[in-house]
C-alpha cells in the first residue's frame, strides 16, 4: 500500500506544492483546509486537474477536533501546515489567531498522540520565534543589514540563538512549536519542527500582509505601487519552495535521526537578498517601474534574518538548489499567466509548471 499523508492548510501555498509532490511520487495525499485564505481553492483545482479524486480534500477546521482526528486516524504521516498566518492579522485579532495557531495545532497534537501507531508530525514554525534578533550588532551595507559578527556573517542564525516571542503571530507559533517539540520529549512522538524564513514560489498568492515576495510582483504586473514598511535596507534569506518540499521529505526520510528535532530552514546566506533588492529584481523582471511609498517599520520586523541550515545539511544532506534569480523568475512566470493579458504579456502556464518539475527533480535530496 502506498504511503498515506495528511497536509492541513494543504490548499495553501506551501502545502499545494507539497501535495503536488507527493501525489506526482504515487502517495496518497489527503489535504484538510478550511479554505479561509482567499484564491487557494485555485490551488485545489490545480492538484486536480492533475490527479483527479487522488487529491482528496476535506473542507475543515483545524479548531474541530473530531475533524482533526477523523483525518490523522488514516494516515502514516501528518505535515501540519494551517495556520492563521499574518502578524498584521494577529495584531488585530488575537484570540483567533490563539486559536487557530496553538490551540489548532494541539488538537493536531492530541490526535496525532492518541493514535495506536501515531504518525510522524512535521510542524511549519517561524523565524519570528527569534523575534526582532534587537540584540545583533548590524551594519548597513549598500546589500542591506549585516551582522558584525563574522561567524554570524557567515553562516546565519542557529537553532540555538534565544526564543523572543514577538507579536501574537510569533507567540502562537512560537507556543506550537514548542509543544510539538515537547511532545516528542514528553510522548516519544516522532515530530520534526522546521522554523523557516522567507519561502517563496509559484502557488503563493502573496498580499501585502503575507508573501511580500509575491506580493510585489502581483503588483508590478497589474502596474500598481507597493508599500515597503521600514527603509527597505531588510535583509532575508529566500528560499524556493521546490527547495522547501525537498527539505520536508528528507527529513522524513532520516526520522532516525530527525525525530525530536528543530531546524532553521531557509535559502541561507547564498539566497540571501534584501527587499530593495527584491524590488530592484522585480522591476527588471516584469519592465515596470514599480513606483514604492515608505511607512514606519511593522511591529517586530527584524532587520536582518538568515537561517542557518547546517544542522539539517548535517542531518540529511538537503541543501537549497535553486538561485534567487531562477526562483524569481519562475515566480514572475507563473504570476504572468495570471493576470489579465491587457496588462502584460500573457507566459503559457505549461512552459512555468515543466520548469517546476525539472527543478523539483533538482531539489531533490
Ligand atoms: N510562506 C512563508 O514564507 C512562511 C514562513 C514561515 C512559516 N510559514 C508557515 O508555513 C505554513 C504554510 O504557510 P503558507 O505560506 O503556505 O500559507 P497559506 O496561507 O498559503 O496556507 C495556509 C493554509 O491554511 C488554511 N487555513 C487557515 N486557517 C485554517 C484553519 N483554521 N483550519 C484549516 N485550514 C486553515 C488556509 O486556507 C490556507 O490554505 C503556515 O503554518 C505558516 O505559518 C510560512
Amino acid at each position: 500500500m502506498s504511503t498515506s499523508n495528511l497536509i492541513t492548510g494543504g490548499a495553501g501555498f506551501i502545502g499545494a506544492n507539497l501535495a503536488q509532490r507527493l501525489l506526482s511520487q504515487g502517495e496518497r495525499v489527503l489535504i484538510l483546509d478550511n479554505l479561509s485564505r482567499p484564491n487557494v481553492e485555485q490551488n485545489v483545482a490545480w492538484l486536480r486537474q492533475q490527479f483527479g479524486e487522488h487529491a482528496e480534500l476535506r473542507v475543515a477546521d483545524v479548531r474541530d477536533l473530531a475533524a482533526v482526528r477523523d483525518c490523522v486516524r488514516q494516515v502514516d504521516h501528518v505535515f501540519h501546515l494551517a495556520a492563521q498566518v499574518a502578524v498584521t492579522t494577529s495584531l488585530a485579532a488575537p484570540l483567533e489567531d490563539f486559536d487557530v495557531n496553538a490551540r489548532g495545532t494541539l488538537h493536531v497534537l492530541e490526535a496525532v498522540r492518541t493514535q495506536p501507531k501515531p504518525p510522524s508530525l512535521f510542524f511549519t514554525s517561524t523565524n519570528k520565534v527569534y523575534g526582532e534578533l534587537a540584540r545583533l550588532s548590524l551594519s548597513a551595507t549598500p546589500r542591506g543589514y549585516l551582522p558584525m559578527a563574522a561567524d554570524l556573517s557567515e553562516h546565519g542564525v542557529r537553532e540555538d540563538a534565544p526564543l523572543d516571542f514577538h507579536s501574537p503571530y510569533g507567540c502562537s507559533k512560537g507556543c506550537a512549536d514548542q509543544y510539538v517539540l515537547d511532545h516528542a520529549r514528553c510522548f516519544g512522538l516522532r515530530s520534526v519542527v522546521f522554523r523557516m524564513s522567507c519561502i517563496y514560489g509559484p502557488r503563493q498568492f502573496g498580499t501585502e500582509d503575507q508573501g511580500w515576495v509575491a506580493h510585489f510582483m502581483l503588483q508590478a504586473l497589474q502596474q500598481q505601487p507597493v508599500t515597503v514598511y521600514g527603509d527597505g535596507q531588510q535583509t532575508r534569506d529566500l528560499l524556493f519552495v521546490a527547495d522547501l518540499v525537498s527539505a520536508f521529505l528528507a527529513a522524513r526520510s532520516r526520522l532516525d535521526v530527525c525525530a525530536g528535532q528543530v531546524f532553521n530552514v531557509g535559502g541561507g546566506p547564498r539566497n540571501f537578498s534584501s527587499v530593495l533588492d527584491v524590488l530592484e529584481r522585480t522591476r527588471r523582471l516584469t519592465g515596470w517601474h514599480l513606483p514604492v511609498q515608505f511607512a514606519d517599520w511593522r511591529t517586530g520586523d527584524q532587520r536582518y534574518y538568515v537561517s542557518d541550515h547546517r544542522k539539517l545539511t548535517r542531518l540529511t544532506g538537503w541543501q537549497p538548489r535553486v538561485t534567487v534569480t531562477e526562483g524569481l523568475g519562475l515566480l514572475h512566470e507563473w504570476l504572468s499567466s495570471l493576470v489579465p493579458p491587457s496588462q502584460t504579456q500573457p507566459v503559457a502556464q505549461g512552459r512555468s509548471e515543466a520548469r517546476m518539475e525539472g527543478l523539483a527533480q533538482r531539489a531533490a535530496p
